[in-house]
């Protein structure tokens, strides 16, 4: 998958793993990710898919439609690049944080519902539920910030609150964060990410 890596200042520090929303590329959520750890290695990833010319993670049939088995298909494909850019980068695969925005938020969450132990945390901007229909693996100590918008015409509260009783009944730690806004990121919201991963990630 085309990416971008920048090595982190200090070992210990998560990496960040970086997936942007859709119409974006690997570079749009650097600033965010210099904003919530600036001593961290950074992998961000360019989603495979091309809707109109906009990148994306998997394919959809309409604005907040899925195409599952498209959505199924990449989230393996993400899995296995990532243990690939482990080994390329000499990455630590205990120490990994996922932080997604829209598009991308999507595809880490259907990464959280598939695998168990892939990531150590997560900051999802904006998430929808990724998909139904699935047993999600346990994910106790797993850590998650959802930030979310109460006026997001593309992910309703009710979603919302569904995603996180879906991640927290899996044993997830789950801090939902709401902004009086829509689907856009807004400063306060980097912020709050920033504030709880200091508070919750930042140790190894
Ligand atoms: C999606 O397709 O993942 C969501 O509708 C959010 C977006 O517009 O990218």
């Amino acid at each position: 998958m085309k990416h971008l890596f920048e090595q982190g200042t200090l070992k210990d520090a998560p990496a960040l793993i970086l997936f942007h929303g859709t119409g974006g590329n690997e570079r749009d959520l650097i600033p965010l990710a210099r904003r919530i750890s600036p001593e961290s290695a950074v992998l961000s990833l360019r989603g495979n898919v091309l809707e109109n010319g906009m990148p994306r993670f998997f394919r959809r049939l309409a604005e907040g439609v899925f195409d599952i088995e498209d959505l199924k298909f990449r989230t393996q494909e993400v899995k296995a690049f990532l243990e690939q850019a482990a080994e390329q980068y000499d990455l630590d695969r205990n120490n990994w944080i996922a932080v997604g925005y829209s598009n991308g938020a999507n595809i880490i969450g259907s990464l959280l519902f598939h695998y168990a132990d892939l990531f150590k945390g997560a900051i999802l901007h904006h998430p929808m539920v990724p998909l139904r229909d699935i047993t999600l693996p346990p994910l106790a100590g797993t850590k998650v910030f959802i930030g979310a918008g109460s006026n997001d015409p593309i992910c309703p509260p009710s979603e919302t609150e569904e995603l996180q009783e879906l991640l927290s009944g899996a044993g997830a730690s789950v801090t939902l964060h709401w902004e009086r806004a829509g689907h856009q990121l807004t400063a306060t919201e980097a912020d709050a990410a920033a504030v709880w991963f200091k508070q919750n990630a930042a140790q190894k």
